[in-house]
């Protein structure tokens, strides 16, 4: 059985040129068929109930969580915590933060150039609220993060670095073991957060080995449904820190006056959980296992990003106007490449693929700040993920010669 017949996408849309998996990633039949059995066999809501459906329920969360330590390598599922995505995760996080290291003006947040709104917006909200300082490291000519100018910020009144792990528009993967060290040995108190959104779906990552104090990621991308973000979270710094959202599911006991948490990671997540979602993740995080793993994920995808280097080089040959924001090298980074042209306006681009069946993104990814610091308003971005083909690499390729002959 070939890897795209288990994604019913493909089936339905033959033609389908799918190149839009930094934003999400299609499911495989295990994810959906598990859905839908979770919802007609065994639903009804976790925590709360003696009977065999909760009880099912309960254990189907749970398994997630597991499925999920054993992904990154935590301790255990008191680590872990489920929101509603990446973005709500951070500002779970982030707001917890604010009171439990009693942020305050002076203290420094440093983020790179290469956030994702996610990882900006929360701590620029903190900076209002608190009077922090927030700055951003900047990249170098691969747009690796520049090591030099880490040191240089990464002074004694840093409280958090939090940086993604990898870039959704220019695809490189930071060298966390480096950033670790270099915060470790600079700066040992201020904490390590990282932004597994990109990383996570593509590479096999081991939070106790790189030392992450906190790490979020989100399900979607990883072919769960959407609406299930992950927060982990160093047990030791969990049961520090005081959550800044609250309400049933979270507690021991409420009375008027006053209530007491409950232990973790309930603490983190009031209300009903998407139960079905974390269902989801547990099908994709099997899926990943049954097909070989990271390490046949990590094969295929080297060589879909080294196949599309190489069409690019051929590519620019003829459009030399065209620019890739993103370093030529196949080593440090994810298969996603975002290009820029003055010939055509980005959205008349993207417009032109979808016209052809080919799904890209055109914009600024949610990464304005790192657009602003190439002087460019958007790109169009092509990412790629296991189901993909070097069929769909030549397709993109000649679709994107053929709008730019016509518009010359
Ligand atoms: C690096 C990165 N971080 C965070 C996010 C936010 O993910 P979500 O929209 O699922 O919260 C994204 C989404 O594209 C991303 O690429």
């Amino acid at each position: 059985m070939s890897l795209r017949s288990h994604f019913p996408i493909f089936t339905y849309y033959p033609d389908l040129v799918y190149l839009d998996n930094a934003s999400t990633a299609q499911k495989p039949s295990v994810v959906i068929e598990g859905m839908k059995h979770h919802m007609e066999q065994e639903y009804a809501n976790i925590h709360r109930g003696a009977y065999n459906l909760s009880e099912a329920s309960e254990v189907l969360y749970h398994g997630s969580k597991e499925a999920v330590i054993w992904l990154i390598n935590a301790r255990e599922t008191s680590e872990i915590s489920y929101s509603y995505n990446a973005t709500s995760a951070i500002n779970i996080l982030v707001t917890s933060l604010i009171a439990s290291l009693d942020l305050k003006k002076w203290d420094k947040v440093l983020l790179s150039r290469a956030e994702h709104h996610a990882n900006t917006v929360p701590w620029l909200i903190a900076k209002n609220t608190t009077g922090i300082e927030v700055e951003f490291v900047d990249l170098d000519v691969d747009f690796q993060l520049d090591f030099a100018d880490l040191e240089a910020k990464l002074t004694s009144n840093v409280r958090v670095v939090s940086l993604t792990a990898a870039s959704n528009v220019t695809g490189a993967v930071f060298d966390l073991i480096r950033v670790r060290d270099v915060i470790r040995s600079k700066n040992p108190d201020s904490l390590f957060i990282v932004d597994g959104s990109q990383w996570v779906p593509h590479f096999q990552v081991d939070v106790q080995t790189l030392d992450i104090d906190y790490m979020v990621f989100t399900g979607h991308k990883l072919m769960s449904d959407t609406g299930i973000g992950i927060m982990y979270g160093k047990k030791s710094l969990l049961k520090k820190l005081t959550p800044s959202i609250g309400g049933g599911g979270a507690i021991n006991w409420v009375r008027e006056d006053s209530f007491a948490p409950a232990g973790l990671p309930s603490r983190f997540e009031p209300g009903t959980p998407h139960i079905i979602g974390a269902g989801s993740l547990l099908r994709a995080i099997e899926f990943m296992e049954s097909i070989g793993g990271y390490k046949e994920i990590e094969r295929i995808e080297k060589d879909l990003a080294s196949y599309t280097l190489k069409k690019w080089q051929e590519f620019k040959k003829q459009f030399p106007e065209v620019r890739l924001i993103g370093s030529e090298k196949e080593e440090g980074r994810i298969g996603v490449f975002s290009f820029v042209t003055e010939k055509i306006h980005i959205s008349d681009l993207a417009d032109a693929f979808a016209d052809r069946e080919i799904c890209v993104r055109a914009g600024h990814h949610c990464a304005e700040p790192l657009m602003q610091s190439q002087w460019i308003s958007g790109s169009i971005r092509m990412s790629l993920f296991l189901y993909n083909t070097h069929e769909d690499i030549d397709r993109f390729f000649e679709v994107f010669k053929e709008i730019l002959s016509s518009v010359r």
